[in-house]
Order: C-alpha cells, then sequence, then structure tokens
C-alpha cells in the first residue's frame, strides 16, 4: 500500500525522560453495572502506549466518555478503564479523578519515566468540547510532547484533539496513523476491483462517501434501509418500508451519475419485510417488486445476499460501512451476518468501517478475517468521504 501518512508519527520525537499527554479514543461501551462490553479502542492503543514506556517516557492518558456534557456524571467516569487498562498492560496505572487542577498537577509531578497515569474524562469540562484556550492551556502545561492516538475522535474541533496541539509538540500515535493508512490508503490507491458495501438507515448519512467514492470504486452495493429510499425514486412500491422523501431526487441522480462513470450499481432483490420492528413480529421474505402494503423490509434477502457475494468475488479492495438490516433483532440479522461472511472470504483486502458495522462483523464470528477494523464511527466516515480530520491537520507534518 502507498505511503498516504504525512504526519510525523511518536517514532519521529524524542520520548526519553519527557511528560507524553496522549489524546486516546477510550469511549468504550460499557452495561448498566459499568462494565466494559468491548475493549478494542483500549486494545488497540496499547502499542502506542507499550512504545511509550519502553522509550522511558512518563505516559499522561486522556479521554473522553459518553457525552456528560461538561459536567462530572458518575456513570461516565473512566474508572473503570484504567482497571482494564491496568490488566492489559500487566503494570499499574493511577487514575486520577480530574483531567486538570491541582490533583492532577501533583500526580504527574511525581511520575518517573515508565509510569502511566490515565485522567478522568475530559468532557466532565465544558472547555473540551468548546475548545477552550484556558482549558487546552491547563492539559499542555502536564506535559512537553503531545501524542495523538485517538482516532475515533479525530474528526472532532475539541480542546484535547486541535486545541493542545498548537501548545506542544504534536505527532500522531500507531493507531491513528493505521487507521489513515488503511482508510486513506484504498480511496487513493485501491487494487481493483474496488467496491463499496455501504448499508445503514440513511442516504443523507451516506451522501458524503458516495460523492467522494463515486468516481474511485468499481462496484456499489447497497444494503440496510437507504436501499429502499433508491428503490422508491425507481418507481418501486416499498410498503412502510423507512424512506427519506427530501431523499428521492438525490438518490436517483447518483444512481444514474454512478451508472454514467461505469460503476456496477446493485440496490437488493428481495428483503425480509414485517409489520413491526420486533423479536416477535411475523416476517416474510419477498421480492423488492411486491413488498405489501404496510410492511416494510427490515433486512436483504437470500437472493439478495447471493448476489451481492456474487459481485464481491473478484474484488480486491472491499470497504463495508453499515448494516444491511436491524441485524441486533434475530429475524432480521441474516442478512448482515452473510454478508459479513461473504466479506470475510474474498481474497481482497477488506476494510470495515462505523460502529455498527463492526459489532456486525465481531457477532458474525468472522472478525478475525478482516484486514482492518475501524475503531471510529463518525470519523472513519469522514475519512471516507474525503475530508481532512481536524485532528490529524493539527499534527507536525512529515519532514521532507
Ligand atoms: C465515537 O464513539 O465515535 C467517538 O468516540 C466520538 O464520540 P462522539 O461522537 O461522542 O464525539
Amino acid at each position: 500500500m502507498a505511503e498516504v501518512f504525512r504526519k510525523q508519527t511518536i517514532e519521529d520525537i524524542d520520548l526519553r525522560g519527557r511528560r507524553v499527554f496522549v489524546r486516546v479514543d477510550f469511549n468504550v461501551p460499557m452495561d448498566e453495572n459499568m462494565v466494559i462490553t468491548d475493549d478494542r479502542r483500549i486494545r488497540t492503543t496499547l502499542p502506542t502506549i507499550n512504545y511509550a514506556i519502553d522509550e522511558g517516557a512518563m505516559v499522561i492518558l486522556a479521554s473522553h466518555l459518553g457525552r456528560p456534557k461538561g459536567r462530572r456524571q458518575s456513570q461516565f467516569s473512566l474508572a473503570p478503564v484504567a482497571k482494564r487498562l491496568q490488566r492489559l498492560l500487566n503494570k499499574e496505572v493511577l487514575f486520577v479523578p480530574d483531567c486538570i487542577g491541582p490533583q492532577v498537577k501533583e500526580a504527574v509531578a511525581k511520575m518517573r519515566p515508565g509510569d502511566v497515569v490515565l485522567l478522568e474524562n475530559l468532557r466532565f469540562h465544558p472547555g473540551e468540547e468548546a475548545n477552550d484556550e484556558a482549558f487546552a492551556k491547563e492539559l499542555a502545561s502536564l506535559a512537553d510532547v503531545y501524542v495523538n492516538d485517538a482516532f475515533g475522535a479525530a474528526h472532532r474541533e475539541h480542546a484535547s484533539i486541535v486545541g493542545v496541539p498548537k501548545l506542544l509538540p504534536a505527532v500522531a500515535g500507531f493507531l491513528l496513523k493505521k487507521e489513515v493508512s488503511y482508510l486513506q490508503g484504498a480511496v487513493e490507491n485501491p487494487v481493483r476491483p474496488f467496491v463499496a458495501i455501504l448499508g445503514g438507515a440513511k442516504v443523507s448519512g451516506k451522501i458524503g462517501v458516495l460523492q467522494n467514492l463515486k468516481d474511485k470504486v468499481d462496484k456499489v452495493l447497497i444494503g440496510g434501509a437507504m436501499a429502499f429510499t433508491f428503490l422508491r425514486a425507481m418507481g418501486l412500491q416499498t410498503g412502510a418500508s423507512m424512506v427519506e422523501e427530501e431523499m428521492l431526487q438525490y438518490a436517483e441522480q447518483i444512481r444514474l451519475s454512478l451508472l454514467e462513470g461505469k460503476v456496477k450499481f446493485y440496490l437488493p432483490v428481495d428483503c425480509v419485510v414485517a409489520q413491526e420492528v420486533s423479536p416477535r413480529a411475523e416476517t416474510k421474505i419477498v421480492t423488492t417488486q411486491e413488498i405489501p402494503r404496510g410492511w416494510r423490509a427490515l433486512d436483504i434477502g437470500p437472493a439478495t445476499v447471493k448476489l451481492f457475494s456474487e459481485a464481491l468475488q473478484d474484488a480486491k479492495t472491499v470497504i463495508w460501512n453499515g448494516p444491511m438490516g436491524v441485524f441486533e433483532i434475530d429475524a432480521f440479522s441474516r442478512g448482515t451476518f452473510a454478508i459479513a461472511r461473504a466479506v470475510a472470504d474474498v481474497y481482497a483486502l477488506t476494510i470495515v468501517g462505523g460502529g455498527d458495522t463492526d459489532l456486525a462483523v465481531h457477532r458474525a464470528g468472522v472478525s478475525d478475517s478482516i484486514s482492518f477494523i475501524s475503531t471510529g464511527g463518525g470519523a472513519s466516515l469522514q475519512l471516507l468521504e474525503g475530508k481532512e480530520l481536524p485532528g490529524i491537520a493539527a499534527l507536525r507534518d512529515k519532514r521532507g
């Protein structure tokens, strides 16, 4: 893969004996007892943290968790993350119950090379999301060097993402580099045929991606509720399926412009329908020409799975973002899981992005067979839209 990452990384800077502020994205899902249900966002930052430890840095980790709206709220505490990180690193992680202030300064002052501290949720302070200068200064005063390894938050113009890098030498961590290299690399220099599979509820959420990939992909496969906006725009009766009325014209325009550009454009030919989104609902499999009045499509059907799997056969690069149906409910999960298996089986560079798709691939049990699963939701979408992420723009450019 050609090198697309044009920023300095943690390997380009001297860390020995220095206090290093590492912005991570530890925004992990937890159950009602605050038990972490998926720690991938912690595990994927271990290479950066371990590298900094091995280099003799004093590692100050900072993250957000959830959306506490600038107020301290115990259910958004990062304390459980500190415990999990400690177990994964097999090393003491000191948790500090704030991210600025005297208690933090004191803890940081006591650090020795190789020590790791995790600060409390940055979003307990309104200054984080407001990108407040004074808040950024407080954070920056803790360290000598800034490392961003928070790919999942790199699209946010928050103090810890764009403010602190203005005040300290700022470089990327290994996860950030890997994410950009895969996602941007696949789009900029794809090995062909290049296939994009897009799903999820709304066409409006994927406009940017469709626009950006329009001249780059060889095939587009559309599933999820968004497919029914395309089908309705083509004049089909879609029953009670979710359709974005205001997107009908756009959907038809983009479909035609993709076809004009010789992109093969696939839509579902059959679907699983029900009258309500419920595990107890009666379901039927019908062709997309024959969706009964009052019934809504909630998954792609078996003929579509076959069609999409065939279309994937010769792919050399696959990007998948968005599930094929309401896969959280068993009755509507088969299409998404079958596509997950098809993607896993294809002899191609396969890249999965978006929180839901990541979960689907894990539930289908094929995550080990996917080349790369992004840790970013909104961030990975923005990269696929061809946008520059503010958190990446804020870092030092590569020399030479
Ligand atoms: C995510 O989960 O996508 C990131 O952690 C960003 O979270 P946010 O959407 O609350 O900014």
